[in-house]
């Protein structure tokens, strides 16, 4: 995790939605990128959340009410808005959007984005009717006419118990988002393409042929990325983990629907990082219904799958990036040399999958990351977010380089 808000005194506001609880998770988020955060509930938020909460998670004092105590609320939301390297309103009700677009003050919040000159950003969460109403339509494109940033809300179950779009973002999506509005990261405005996962290959209608890989890996560098300012594509195998955050996922299968999927993407991306465990092999005739028990013995006749990274390699432009991976059991530098260069590729990670503390199904990873210019640099066991940060800023040294190399031209 990189703390791209250290330093920074970031004001959240929770305003009167049954998400307001979720504003914790939100603060919790913004900490996490090193935030100073200063919380306020309205007084509907705080119906919803206690200011204690708040209090104890921020370590700072939480307002509520500013007609509490006048002399204090006055002197504090002037300097508290001085401060403020952003204005962050998570959840925001339809009413406190309402608010915001007319310019009103009848809380302490509100005072406040008025006051500051940080950015804003207003994560919406309500009904979806609420949502969808045009006078909410209208506010919010007020506040974006404005360079608001609105985190759009998932659609999903409500709490009404209807399914529509009104439920908050994803915590850590509403952080990145402030992260970007504050300081944009050093992979701003870059696409990155993440292949993640195993793939299946099926045998017959209700069995296929696997492989380990749990989607951490490429999980890891998918949030990672996008919590540097990318705009993220995982093409993902099947996984059972949480999606990482801000990111667009297209789920697929096979190795086939992989390689359809990542191949019509390919063109428009600036950085690819083959992370998936892709399966080299598939059964050559998969049966239409399920196989019967009870035969004596069985062969399965496999047939090669495409490569989709030494594709992609072969169809690169040079301004594009592309990093693989190898899994390796023996012969580690030697066999990862000559997939570098026989995929054409800017950075190859090898790791020993033989080594049971790292690689498939574990939190961690250790293992060498080799460069198209020569360098072999050694990374020693760590937790994979972590191991996806050190891939990441050498993807960002190799784009800057490029970037150098063009200006001399
Ligand atoms: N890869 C891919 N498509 C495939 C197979 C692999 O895109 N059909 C990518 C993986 O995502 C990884 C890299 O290629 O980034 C290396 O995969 P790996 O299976 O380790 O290497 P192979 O080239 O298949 O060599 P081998 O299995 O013989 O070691």
């Amino acid at each position: 995790m990189t703390e791209r808000l250290a330093g920074k005194t970031i004001v959240l506001g929770i305003t009167g939605s049954i998400a307001a609880y979720r504003g914790a998770e939100v603060a919790r988020r913004l900490m996490d990128l090193g935030a100073d955060v200063h919380a306020t509930l309205t007084r509907a938020g705080a119906e919803f959340i206690t200011p204690l909460t708040l209090r104890t998670l921020t370590g700072n004092p939480v307002t509520v009410d500013m007609f509490e105590d006048p002399s204090e609320w006055q002197v504090k939301h002037v300097s508290l808005a001085q401060r403020a390297a952003a204005v962050v309103v998570a959840p925001a009700s339809a009413d406190a959007i309402a608010k915001l677009a007319l310019g009103l003050a009848d809380e302490f919040i509100y005072a406040l984005a008025l006051a500051a000159k940080a950015p804003l950003v207003v994560a919406p969460a309500m009904n979806d009717k609420m949502f969808a109403h045009p006078a909410t339509q209208e506010h919010l494109a007020v506040l974006r006419s404005r360079g608001a940033c609105i985190v759009e809300p998932e659609t999903g179950r409500l709490a009404s118990g209807a399914v529509g779009q009104g439920r908050l973002a994803d915590p850590a999506a509403i952080a990145a988002a402030v992260a970007d509005a504050v300081a944009p990261g050093d992979l701003d405005g870059i696409r990155v393409l993440v292949t993640a996962g195993p793939t299946r290959e099926p045998l017959d209608p209700v069995r296929f042929l696997s492989n380990r890989s749990s989607g951490r890996m490429g999980y890891a560098l998918a949030a990672a990325a996008a919590e540097r300012g990318a705009a993220v594509t995982v093409v993902s195998g099947p996984t059972a983990i949480p999606e990482p955050a801000g990111c667009e996922i297209a789920r697929v299968e096979t190795a086939r629907d992989m390689h359809r999927e990542v191949l019509q993407r390919f063109p428009e991306c600036d950085v690819l990082i083959a992370a998936a465990a892709v399966a080299d092999y598939t059964p050559a005739a998969p049966l239409d219904a399920k196989l019967k028990s009870g035969k004596k013995s069985l062969a399965v006749e496999l047939a090669p799958t495409k490569d989709i990274l030494a594709e992609c390699g072969k169809r690169r432009k040079q301004s594009q990036f592309l990093v693989g991976f190898a899994a390796e059991t023996e012969g580690l530098l030697a066999h990862a040399r000559e997939k570098r260069a026989a995929k054409k590729l800017d950075l190859l990670v090898a790791n020993d999958v033989s080594r049971p503390e790292i690689g498939f199904d574990s939190d961690r990873n250790a293992g060498w990351l080799l460069l198209a210019d020569g360098r072999e640099v050694e990374l020693g066991e760590m937790a994979k977010s972590d191991f996806a940060q050190r891939i990441l800023d050498m993807v960002v040294e190799g784009l800057q380089g490029r970037r150098k190399a063009r200006r001399k031209r």
